[in-house]
């Protein structure tokens, strides 16, 4: 017999079964619990609850293993493009070159947005945070592509994944130079995906521009490494809003806003604030480490610590290796970053740091990379949402074709009992 779970409640039995993925990992499947027993669960933050079974991401904080639909991040990051793996992760295999310059070709024919939504963008100020700018234009986007989403329909299914693959990147990129001041630049469609990425946000003008090798390897890694994350909470919401059967536009849009907080994407930004502070108070890292390890001090050593890896962050080892080859190659000269090098090597060597497994993680790096090519710090979580789209896209469409049940958690009422009116 299978590995089953008992409880017992009021003097009575109940036999809930256990489901096992395909990387042995177990879960209690509580699907009949209140039909049964009358009883929900508790659970906040869903830090115990699995809301799917998903073939698209492995992830093991302990050993700390990234892999998407198989591959390692390592060999992704090593090997593949970012638009291979995006396919890859959507469609569910590698694509072979003729699937490929099919991918592309169709994402280039749809590398243009309407004129309108430049109106939306310019009633923006400019000190708008590029991540509500980003989710408005994605919503804004539906306006301008009204037909729904037959999801029985591959053609119609495809349509809309080219699509945001597509404009995606030029709405992000209006976002940047919005904040810059820059005039908005239309896709280069003779460039790669990566090329054309870097061409579209760093562009001027008045200046050719050739896309430098380490930079753009440098951004092809960092968007593989945010590509997809399982059910986290921006993850989360993109699949929550879809299961209501709203289309993949309003869900990618709710999924930018969920990214926006500091508590999730917003931590590559609270990096840089935190080294700029620490320069500002005269750039003396010893004292923040003691404020770091002081029990009695809130402050923490941001971009250090996860709360799913616990060994060391598997994306961060990678990103290390490509902060160093940018920070060479631009020959970057920056106080923030010396900073930021003192405090890596001061906690890596730390017992503090040591016994507690505090490395740095993904976000301590990705902002120094950021930072180096000259992306305003407000504008590193988009540069997060342009690699997270294929997972949200992925994640959305593996929720409509499992037909899940639209997402509704209970609650445990905690308010007045009925009050006389
Ligand atoms: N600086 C100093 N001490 C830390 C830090 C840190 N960054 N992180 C954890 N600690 C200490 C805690 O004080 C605690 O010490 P104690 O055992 O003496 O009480 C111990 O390490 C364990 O910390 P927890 O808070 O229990 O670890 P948790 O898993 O809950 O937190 C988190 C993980 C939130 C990421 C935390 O390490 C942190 O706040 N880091 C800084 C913020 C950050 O970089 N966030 C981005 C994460 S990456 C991402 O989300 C994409």
């Amino acid at each position: 017999m299978s590995d089953s779970v008992k409880l017992t409640y009021k003097n009575k039995e109940f036999v809930f079964p256990i489901i096992e993925g395909s990387e042995k990992e177990k879960g209690i499947d509580i699907k009949r619990l209140r039909s049964q027993t009358g009883l929900i669960t508790y659970d906040p933050g869903y830090k115990n609850t699995g809301s799917c079974t998903s073939e698209i991401t492995f992830l093991n904080g302990e050993e700390g293993i990234l892999r998407y639909r198989g591959y390692s991040i390592e060999d992704l990051c090593e090997k593949a493009s970012f638009l291979e793996v995006a396919y890859m992760l959507i469609f569910g295999n590698m694509p072979n070159s003729v699937e490929l310059d099919l991918f592309n070709k169709e994402i280039r024919n749809e590398s243009l947005v309407d004129e309108d939504l430049k109106t939306i963008l310019k009633s923006f100020p400019k000190t708008a945070h590029p991540m509500g700018v980003l989710s408005s234009l994605t919503s804004g986007l539906i306006a301008f592509n009204p037909s729904s989403v037959d999801i029985d329909s591959d053609f119609d299914m495809r349509e809309a994944i080219i699509m945001l693959m597509a404009k995606f990147p030029i709405l992000s990129s209006w976002t940047h130079r919005k904040v810059k001041g820059l005039p908005l630049n239309y896709a280069n469609t003779s460039l790669s995906y990566e090329d054309n990425l870097a061409h579209l946000l760093f562009k001027l003008p008045h200046q050719d521009y050739e896309p430098n090798p380490i930079i753009v390897n440098a951004l092809n890694k960092l968007l593989i490494l945010h590509a997809d994350h399982e059910q986290n909470c921006s993850t989360s919401t993109v699949r929550i809003v879809g299961s209501s059967h709203a289309g993949l536009f309003a869900s990618v849009s709710a999924g930018i806003s969920a990214l926006w907080g500091p508590l999730h994407g917003g931590a590559n930004q609270a990096v840089i604030e935190m080294l700029e502070a620490i320069k500002s108070d005269g750039g003396d890292t010893k004292k923040y480490m003691n404020k770091a390890k002081d029990k009695n001090d809130p402050f923490r050593l941001m971009g250090f610590g996860h709360r799913v890896y616990k060994n060391f962050d598997p994306r961060a080892r990678i990103i290390k290796k490509a902060a160093d080859e940018v920070l060479n190659e631009l020959g970057v000269n920056d106080p923030i970053l010396d900073i930021a090098k003192n405090l890596e090597q001061e906690a890596l060597v730390d017992p503090y740091f040591i016994e507690r497994k505090l490395y740095p993680n993904v976000d301590f790096y990705s902002g120094i990379i950021y930072r180096a090519l000259g992306i305003p710090t407000e504008m590193f979580t988009v540069m997060f949402a342009l690699g997270r789209l294929p997972g949200w896209i992925a994640q959305w469409s593996e929720m409509r074709k499992n037909n899940e049940p639209i997402g509704r958690p209970r609650q445990i009422y905690s308010g007045k009992n009925h009050r006389t009116f």
